[in-house]
């Protein structure tokens, strides 16, 4: 048998429970509902031509750069926030450099810094998963060549200040600075300005979560001019396939639908947290379209609350095994239509499990 690069064996093994994911999907923080019918529609003019040709990602680069507000040359679409991330750590680490990470957050920062060959500093977030700052500064390096923040966070839904982001950056010149913003339009604040203070700021966002595209992974990552003409020697050229570059357009077109959802999966949000505290169950304030909330003190006892949702139709995540999280589950919020579904199965199960104290506020 070959043996991987030293690198890669001590990857620790990621699998995402992808099987078996039937009910409603509150478990990946996807759009529950999916895309616009705008972008549906567009399937049907998928012509084999398109299909048959390498895809040309220049003039979607360009719409995507004109919705944003930024020059193309300043931005590179993806395969997905991961893919975003992979380019950056083969583009900015050697072996032996310093990655630099905020836990627990998600978990392809650590694999793709790991699989570069460097080693992966984990800095964890304060009580009540705040965003300690000082204690980020005090872990940089003239090693530190990567930091990757989500902000909003995932699993724990807190966010950092931009000052503090910028801060950041300004501590490590060195570095590239991925400010990762796939849950930016459940909170609304951004890098993306920001960014020009700092040349080594990166900014990601992605059109698998309220854009319900996760299937066909497209993100995006965004930074100076320069860096960029660096990532993009990396990446391959053909790396969005035809079908998503042909429904982005029609994607960031109808904001509508965009804003329609976000406002029903933030009442949502208020619903499921307004409820949670009726309850007396401990949760963290989210910023995103999750909720992350400790429902017991053992990964058993988080088990049995996902299993108990599961038998009500409902999916969400156990996150046990993250930094700081034993027995946390993490649950997606969604439209109206999904917040009812949701709070109903919450209090009976909350009662199944002696979990509740009072009763839950609808
Ligand atoms: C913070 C964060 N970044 C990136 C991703 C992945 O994004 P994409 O589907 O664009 O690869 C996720 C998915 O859960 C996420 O939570």
């Amino acid at each position: 048998m070959l043996k991987p690069r030293q690198s890669v064996t001590g990857i620790p093994v990621y699998h995402p429970p992808l099987a078996g994911r039937e009910g409603l999907r509150l478990d990946f923080n996807e759009n529950t509902v999916g895309c616009s019918p705008r972008v549906l529609e567009k399937l049907r003019t998928i012509s084999s031509e398109q299909l048959a040709r390498y895809p040309e990602r220049g003039p979607v680069e360009a719409r995507v750069a004109d919705f944003l507000g930024i020059s193309p040359s300043e931005l590179l679409l993806t395969n997905g926030v991961d893919e975003a991330i992979h380019l950056l750590c083969q583009t900015y680490l050697d072996s032996g450099d310093e990655a630099l990470i905020v836990v627990p957050t998600y978990s392809m920062y650590r694999i793709y810094a790991s699989a570069a060959g460097a080693s992966v500093v984990s800095v964890p977030y304060a009580d009540g998963f705040r965003f300690d700052a000082d204690a980020v500064q005090s872990r940089i390096t003239e090693r530190t060549r990567f930091v990757a923040i989500a902000n909003p966070n995932n699993p724990t839904g807190t966010v950092a200040s931009l000052g503090d982001l910028l801060k950041i950056a300004h501590s490590a010149p060195q570095a590239a600075v991925l400010i990762d913003e796939a849950y930016f339009e459940f909170y609304g604040k951004t890098m993306l300005e920001a960014r020009r203070e700092a040349s080594n700021i990166f900014v990601a966002r992605t059109f698998s979560k309220v854009y319900g595209l996760a299937g066909l992974r497209v993100g995006v990552l965004i930074g100076h001019a320069e860096q960029m003409k660096a990532v993009r020697l990396v990446s391959s050229p053909y790396n969005v396939n035809a079908v998503a570059l042909a429904f982005l357009p029609e994607a960031v077109s109808d904001q509508s639908y965009i804003d329609q959802y976000v406002k029903e999966a933030l009442e949502c949000r208020s619903r499921l947290e307004g409820a949670l505290q009726a309850g007396g169950v401990h949760f963290w304030p989210s910023q995103a379209n999750f909720v992350l909330m400790r429902v017991g003190s053992s990964a058993d006892e988080a088990v049995r609350f996902v299993e108990a949702m599961r038998r009500r139709g409902i999916l969400v995540r156990d996150r046990s095994s993250d930094h700081g999280c034993l027995g946390c589950v993490r649950i997606t919020v969604g439209p109206r239509e999904h917040a009812d579904r949701l709070l109903h199965a919450l209090q009976e199960t909350l009662e199944e499990l002696g979990l509740v104290q009072g009763a839950l506020r609808r």
